[in-house]
């Protein structure tokens, strides 16, 4: 057995290193970036703003944010062999996957040459990243080569005008951009310690983005969001859902969307994009997911004291943007390509490689048991 203390706890309660950019359950509301908290951040300051801030320690000034939106905006067209290779992906293909393959192909054709180089890599993959997910999943499902000059000055408007063709209303454009918010930083999580422990070896930043989107991918990270919604559709109204789910929990199954590794009582993130999920719902006349999801809700802290993390409620807030359920964890990736990038020019900034020891629970020494013997 792996004394539970160690890695059969999933490194759960270790200080695994130092950060200067976001706190995670301690202070406020238990989610600061840079000294902000996350409820300032998404009730006043737009995503470019707050990369801005995760990448230089302070907030722009009204001079620095366009400057920044308008480099952005330039960074977001693609190599017509990155278009190519997103055009040889089939529709089947899981957009975590096309994402992974985007990010990579952009080494291969703008290699960071050296460190000096990566906060333009960073807001190049920031820049990017939308137009890859969006360029692929248009041409696949509906063989249109999109426009990447959409003219939009912020990401989320970028998102959404790509996605779907036409500009977006400002009440999505304001809600996608308060998510992107959300999910632009979160401390030492799998996909951030991911792209930390490529950075320790002295690695490419298109190398560290690569890994931590893989790290993303799973259910029980970014897949959450996906996987929420998957669950809210299986219901026709919130009784049905209540007894379903409390049948999961009695099966011991883990509801996607609910619970967190630091978090405690709840998630700060979740109070902000539940109320933005009422919003949009009301909006688009919603009279079943989002009354489902707060059944939902309700059971899990009833039955297991569990909360809904920053993916439930997202769940409904991106259905209500009209976003295809595939697309949720890609945006993440959007997001979490600033907090990923200032992370992996953290570690460079005083490095060590990251090389734990492991318990060893195999067997005893033994001599070699020839070929005959086996
Ligand atoms: C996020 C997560 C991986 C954290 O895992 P963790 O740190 O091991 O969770 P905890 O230690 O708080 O778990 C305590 C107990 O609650 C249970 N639990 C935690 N989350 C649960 C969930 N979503 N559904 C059902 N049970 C859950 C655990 O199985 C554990 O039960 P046990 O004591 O009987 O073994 C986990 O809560 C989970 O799998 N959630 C669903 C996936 C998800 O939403 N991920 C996105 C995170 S932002």
């Amino acid at each position: 057995m792996v004394d539970k203390k160690l890695g059969g706890a999933g490194l759960r309660g270790q200080t695994a290193g130092q950060t200067a950019l976001c706190t995670v359950g301690k202070t406020g509301t238990g989610l600061t970036y840079r000294g902000y908290d996350i409820s300032d951040l998404a009730a006043e300051a737009s995503y470019e703003e707050v990369a801005y801030l995760i990448f230089h320690g302070e907030l722009p000034n009204a001079d620095q944010l366009r400057a920044y939106r308008a480099k952005l905006a330039m960074l977001r067209r693609l190599p017509s062999a990155v278009r190519a290779a997103l055009e040889s992906i089939p529709a089947t293909a899981h957009p975590m996957d096309v994402m992974r393959t985007g990010c990579s192909m952009l080494g291969n054709l703008e290699p960071e040459r050296d460190f000096t180089e990566q906060q333009d890599v960073a807001d190049r993959l920031l820049g990017a990243m939308p137009s890859i997910v969006n360029y692929w999943y248009r041409y696949s499902h509906d063989g249109e080569r999109v426009d990447l000059d959409t003219g939009e000055t912020t990401l989320a408007g970028h998102f959404l005008h790509t996605l779907k063709g036409v500009p977006p209303n400002d009440l999505q454009r304001r809600a996608l951009d308060v998510s992107l918010v959300l999910y632009a930083e979160h401390e030492f999580n799998a996909s951030t310690f991911t792209a930390r422990v490529c950075a320790s070896t002295l690695s490419d930043m298109h190398s560290c983005v690569t890994g931590a989107i893989g790290s993303l991918r799973g259910p029980l990270h970014g897949g959450a969001n996906e996987a929420a919604m998957a669950l809210v559709e299986r219901f026709g109204t919130p009784d049905e859902a209540a007894e379903a789910v409390r049948g999961m929990l009695a099966r011991k199954e883990v509801v996607m969307g609910f619970g967190h590794a630091i978090y405690r009582e709840s998630d700060p993130r979740n109070t902000i994009i539940k109320a933005w999920a009422e919003r949009l719902g009301k909006e688009v006349g919603d009279g079943t997911v989002y009354p489902i999801s707060c059944a939902v809700e309700e059971v899990m802290w009833q039955e297991k004291e569990l909360f809904a993390n920053a993916d439930f409620f997202h769940a409904a807030a991106y259905h209500f943007m009209g976003i295809p359920t595939k697309l949720f964890t890609p945006i993440f990736v959007c997001a979490r390509v600033c907090g990923w990038a200032a992370h992996v020019m953290e570690q460079r900034s005083d490095n060590r490689i990251i090389r734990p020891s492991a318990e060893y629970v195999g067997p005893a020494p033994r001599p070699f048991t020839a070929m005959a013997d086996r």
